[in-house]
């Protein structure tokens, strides 16, 4: 018999060296979803970084008007409440950010090297790890909150068949069970040094690192959106983060939801 243990949330808080983000932490045992209780607590006004976390959840939202599956004690489920003084406009860079503090705190704290499917997609040799769900509520024309909501497989060892052959967890690539808590201790800090790094100085320094770290760039690429469908060349990210497609024809396109199929690096045999 296994023995399921949950989150001890009580490690998180004593070992987290952030200035704002957790200071302010929910945890449930089971809950609907963290990112709609994240969002009933910044339109109540909780704080900037509040921390909503659970062990299991019954209705996980994903990209796309998916749902995540979000089986519990195995996996982390998280949102985090943010309250950004930045235009809507240059909202999506959070988005990717968030990909970018993801996939550098997963190498330091596991040694395991994952890469980005634009827009956020956490990777391991094309297969999901991990996915972002960034929720923005406005009022008028400013940000009121954002819900940067975060799942990670880490210790599940058995995926539904539907998802068996495009989703991994730590535990599946590593071949051993993982500390959650740490884990998520080490990307709550990235994320909080990084968000800050953006607020200084602007994308410039997401979009260099979300380059580096990206496994779209360069391919063919198929791109299903709502009603259409689009092939090319992903050639890079426009000003706002969307992805600039090249097509056949030579036109430059620019994406800016989607699910990105991969076909083949570009120069590859
Ligand atoms: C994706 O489809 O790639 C995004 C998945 C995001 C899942 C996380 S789990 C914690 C948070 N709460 C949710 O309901 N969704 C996000």
């Amino acid at each position: 018999m296994t023995v399921k243990k949950g989150l001890h949330t009580d490690q998180i808080i004593k070992s987290l060296r952030t200035r704002y983000i957790g200071k302010e932490l929910l945890y449930f045992k089971s809950i609907g979803s963290t990112n709609l209780e994240a969002s009933e607590a910044g339109h109540k006004g909780s704080p900037e970084g509040t921390l909503v976390i659970a062990d299991k959840q019954t209705h996980g939202k994903g990209r796309l008007g998916r749902s995540w599956i979000s089986p519990p004690f195995a996996n982390l489920y998280f949102s985090i409440l943010l309250r950004p003084r930045i235009s809507p406009l240059t909202a999506g860079w959070i988005n990717l950010l968030a990909s970018v503090s993801l996939v550098k705190s997963i190498q330091s704290s596991t040694g395991l090297v994952a890469d980005i499917k634009w827009p956020n997609d956490i990777m391991v040799n094309e297969k999901k790890l991990g996915g972002i769900l960034t929720e923005l509520y406005l009022k008028g024309d400013q940000i009121d909150y954002l819900v940067l909501g975060i799942g990670i497989n880490v210790n599940m060892s058995r995926f539904p068949a539907l998802i068996s052959e495009r989703a991994t967890s730590l535990k599946k690539e590593l071949k051993h069970d993982l500390h959650r808590e740490a884990l998520c201790i080490s990307i709550l800090e990235k994320i909080e040094e990084d968000l800050e790094l953006f607020y200084q100085k602007g994308p410039g320094t997401v979009l260099s690192e979300w380059e580096k770290h990206s496994n779209t760039l360069g391919k063919s690429v198929i791109v299903r959106q709502p009603g259409q469908t689009l092939s090319g060349k992903a050639i890079g990210l426009d000003s706002n983060g969307g992805l600039m497609v090249e097509t056949e024809d030579g036109a430059k396109v620019t994406v800016m939801a989607g699910d990105v199929i991969h076909l083949q690096t570009i120069g590859e045999t």
